[in-house]
């Protein structure tokens, strides 16, 4: 293939040192303004395009794919979740699309992590209190919070994120490890982690801490909802790093503000950047903007397993991420 012909569109800038790899191979488009880029701009890419690259604020619906004037054949997700893709319509178009697997499952697991942290020992509150210059100073009774070490974890999802999460919490901290989903998994791993499987509910009514890992499809919309909140422990804590439309953010703000549930950790929601208002009136949620990936070597390594897949349709070889 003649790779001089290749243009790749990006739909938002990536770190420097992979954008300069890119384009040593490829006629790269790169926007002057990081701002997500428009309908109207995400389709005109699409008919100008061999090859775009959007990330998880792009939403490439069905009717964009089927104009007879798109040109893309390989639509290259700087990201593992690809949701905010129609790939039905990819597929009828013969477009292929790959995502970036593997390379975020270490620092998305430390964010899980570290809501876990953060929601259970309060350290946001207290970083607040101390550069409100209100700090009284130390007392017995002061800030007092819920200890990690040896709590039982319940993870949703137990691929990648949610082992590495498991092991960073069984290993690091002495939890109990229960997990739902929709395979075992391997022998090895459970028995390393000492992890059992049992029911949703199951899980939800005996872990301290439950956190999401699992993908964005029609089968988890809502899967946590006021329902199956009402199964938590009330000292519980929910951490979300999956996709904001597992929870029903509704839901959660009344089980928070109801005391149904002690706290919430979230990286993730339904329709980013908005957050659910109610979710702004809850001390006891703790809201991360979508950082779960942001380390600059995850960032840049993700950006590496998306050229690999643009070089692989380059070279005529199997993509190596390809979900269509
Ligand atoms: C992912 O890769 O899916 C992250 O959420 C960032 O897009």
């Amino acid at each position: 293939m003649d790779n001089e012909r290749l243009k790749v569109v990006l739909t938002r800038r990536w770190p420097e040192a992979v954008e300069r790899e890119l384009e040593q191979i490829f006629d790269v488009s790169l926007r002057q303004e990081d701002g997500p880029m428009s309908r109207d701009e995400l389709s005109q890419a699409l008919k100008e395009a061999d090859i775009l690259c959007p990330t998880v604020t792009d939403r490439i619906e069905g009717d964009m794919l089927r104009d007879p004037q798109v040109r893309v054949r390989l639509i290259a997700n700087f990201g593992v979740g690809f949701n905010h893709i129609d790939v039905a319509a990819a597929a009828e178009r013969n477009i292929s699309v790959t995502n970036t697997p593997g390379v975020l499952t270490q620092a998305t697991a430390e964010i899980a992590m570290t809501l876990i942290l953060t929601c259970a020992r309060r350290t946001g509150e207290g970083e607040r209190l101390v550069r409100s210059g209100k700090w009284q100073g130390w007392h017995p009774t002061h800030m007092l919070s819920t200890q990690v070490s040896g709590k039982v974890l319940g993870i949703v999802g137990m691929g990648r994120i949610g082992i590495a999460l498991a092991r960073m919490a069984h290993h690091g901290f002495g939890m109990q490890i229960l997990y739902f989903g929709r395979s075992e998994v391997a022998p090895e791993v459970a028995a390393e982690l000492g992890a059992a499987r049992v029911s949703l509910e199951a899980l939800l009514g005996q872990s301290d801490f439950v956190s999401l890992h699992c993908p964005a499809t029609p089968e988890t919309h809502h899967l946590l909802n006021a329902d199956n909140l009402a199964c938590m422990q009330p000292h519980a804590f929910l951490i979300n790093t999956a996709r904001g439309d597992v929870i029903n953010e509704a839901d959660l703000a009344d089980a928070l503000a109801g005391g149904g549930i002690a706290g919430a950790g979230l990286d993730v929601y339904e329709s980013e950047p908005t957050v659910h208002h109610a979710l702004y009136e809850c001390p006891q949620a703790v809201l991360l903007p979508h950082m779960g990936s942001g380390t600059l070597q995850t960032r840049e390594a993700m950006g590496r397993c998306a050229l690999h897949n643009m070089q692989a349709l380059l070279a005529g070889q199997a993509l190596p991420n390809k979900v269509v």
